[in-house]
C-alpha cells in the first residue's frame, strides 16, 4: 500500500490534518489504535480559539459548530467571594467558541467520511521505518496480519502515549516537563450551567471550574490531590466541595444532579523538541501537553496541523520546502506562548501544597490586577482567545 502522508492517530490532530490534506488533493491514510466509538467517548475541554474555529470552517467541518456552539465574549475569575469578569471583546476585540472537543472530533469523522478518506482502526504494534531515509514506511498488525504502508511523510498525531515521538532518538530529542502536584476531578451533568460564562475559581480549599456544553449540560471540575481516586468521590461529596469553592451567591444558584461522567486527570506541562525528524512531523499531544487551565490542548493541536498542512501543500503544489523546513520552529514559537499562558493561569488559580503566604499574596495581587488594570486584562484576554496563526 502507498500514500503521500501516513497519519498515525485519529484524534483531533490526525483527523483535521487528513481533512485539510484530502481537500487539497493530497492522499492520506489514518492509522488509529482504537475504534471510532472509543475515540468519540473521550470527554475533553470545550473552548475553541478563533483560529480553531476558522480552521474547522476551512476543513468543511464547521457547520454544526456554527449552529450548536456558543460564542463567549468573556469569562469570570473568582477569588474567594469576589467575581472578576474579563470581557474579551472589550480587552482585545476577540471571543471564543464553547463547543466540546468530542463534538469537534465527531464532525471531523463525518467530514472525512464525506470525502471518502482512508482510516484504519484497531491497528497494533505500529512501527515507523526509514524515517531519515529516502523511502519511509509504516508497519502494523491487524487481525493477526502484518501490513505495510509506504509514504513520502509521516505525521505523528498519536498523542502523549503514542509511538511517533519515541521514534526520534534520545540524543536528538529534548524534553521539557513540569508535573503539577494535583489533578482535576471532572463531572459532566445534565443540569443547566450555573452562569452563562465560565468561572475559574481560586479558593483556599483549592481551584474549581464551572464550565458547560449547552443549556442543559454542565461540566464542572475541582482540584484534588493526586492520591484521590474517582471512587472516593460520591456525587454529593463533589457538589458539596464545588459549592464550597465558588462564591456564595453563585453556589446558591448551582443546580446539581447525577453525574453522567466522572474522571480525574493529572496536570502536566510538557514539550518535546524538535517537531521534525527526517520525514516525521509531530503534531498535537504527541509533542506537547498543557494543563487544562487555559483550555489550550486542542487549540495548539489545530495550530500545529495548520502549519504542517501549509508546509505540505507548498511542498506538493509548488515544490517549495520552506514550510516543512520551518515547521518545527514556527509551531514551537506558538506552543511556548500557550505554555506560558497555561502555566501562569494554573499558578495563579490553584492551591499548591508548597505555597507560602508570600506565594498566596502573589496570587492575590495577580487577580487584583485583572480586576483593576485594563492592560492586565488585555494580556489575559489575548492569551485566552489565542495568538493569531
Ligand atoms: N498507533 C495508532 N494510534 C495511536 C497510537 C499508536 N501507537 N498511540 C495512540 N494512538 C491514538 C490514540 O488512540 C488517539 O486516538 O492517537 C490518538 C491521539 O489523539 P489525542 O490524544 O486526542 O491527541 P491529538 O489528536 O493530538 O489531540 C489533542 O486532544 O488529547 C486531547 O487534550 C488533548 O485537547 C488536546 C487534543
Ligand atoms: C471544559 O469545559 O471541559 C473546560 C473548559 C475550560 C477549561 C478546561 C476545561 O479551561
Amino acid at each position: 500500500m502507498r500514500t503521500q502522508v501516513a497519519i498515525i492517530g485519529g484524534g483531533p490532530s490526525g483527523l483535521l490534518l487528513s481533512q485539510l490534506l484530502n481537500k487539497a488533493g493530497i492522499g492520506t491514510v489514518v492509522l488509529e489504535r482504537q475504534s471510532r466509538e472509543h475515540v468519540l467517548s473521550r470527554i475533553r475541554a470545550g473552548v475553541l480559539e478563533r483560529s480553531t474555529v476558522d480552521l474547522l470552517h476551512q476543513a468543511g467541518a464547521g457547520e454544526r459548530m456554527d449552529r450548536e456552539g456558543f460564542a463567549h465574549h468573556g469569562c469570570y475569575l473568582s477569588s474567594d467571594q469576589q467575581m472578576i469578569r474579563v470581557d474579551f471583546q472589550e480587552a482585545c476585540g476577540h471571543k471564543v467558541m464553547v463547543y466540546g472537543q468530542t463534538e469537534v472530533t465527531r464532525d471531523l469523522y463525518e467530514a472525512q467520511d464525506a470525502l471518502g478518506a482512508a482510516h484504519i482502526h484497531g491497528v497494533e504494534n505500529v512501527v515507523l521505518h526509514d524515517v531519515k531515509g529516502a523511502a519511509p514506511y509504516v508497519t502494523w498488525d491487524k487481525d493477526g496480519t502484518s501490513h505495510r504502508l509506504e509514504c513520502d511523510f509521516i505525521a505523528g498525531c498519536d498523542g502523549f502515549h503514542g509511538v511517533s515521538r519515541r521514534t526520534i532518538p534520545d540524543d536528538v530529542r529534548r524534553e521539557y516537563e513540569k508535573v503539577y502536584p494535583f489533578g482535576w476531578l471532572g463531572v459532566l451533568s445534565e443540569t443547566p450551567p450555573v452562569r452563562d460564562e465560565l468561572i475559574y475559581a481560586n479558593h483556599p480549599r483549592g481551584f474549581a471550574l464551572a464550565s458547560m456544553r449547552n443549556e442543559m449540560l454542565s461540566r464542572y471540575y475541582i482540584q484534588v490531590p493526586l492520591t484521590d481516586k474517582v471512587e472516593d468521590w460520591s456525587d454529593n461529596a463533589f457538589w458539596a466541595e464545588l459549592k464550597a469553592r465558588l462564591p456564595q451567591d453563585v453556589a446558591a444558584d448551582l443546580v446539581t444532579g447525577p453525574s453522567i461522567e466522572k474522571s480525574i486527570a493529572p496536570l502536566r506541562s510538557f514539550v518535546s523538541e524538535p517537531l521534525r525528524w527526517g520525514a516525521l512531523f509531530l503534531c498535537g499531544d504527541a509533542a506537547h501537553i498543557v494543563p487544562p487551565t487555559g483550555a489550550k490542548g486542542l487549540n495548539l493541536a489545530t495550530s500545529d496541523v495548520h502549519y504542517l498542512s501549509q508546509g505540505l501543500l507548498a511542498h506538493y503544489n509548488d515544490n517549495d520546502p520552506s514550510g516543512l523546513d520551518g515547521y518545527s520552529q514556527k509551531a514551537l514559537a506558538r506552543i511556548w506562548k500557550a505554555m506560558r499562558f497555561s502555566w501562569s493561569v494554573t499558578t495563579m488559580m490553584h492551591s499548591f501544597p508548597e505555597h507560602s503566604d508570600y506565594d498566596r499574596q502573589m496570587q492575590r495581587v495577580e487577580l487584583e490586577m485583572l480586576a483593576t488594570d485594563p492592560s492586565a486584562r488585555k494580556l489575559f484576554a489575548e492569551g485566552y482567545t489565542g495568538t493569531p496563526l
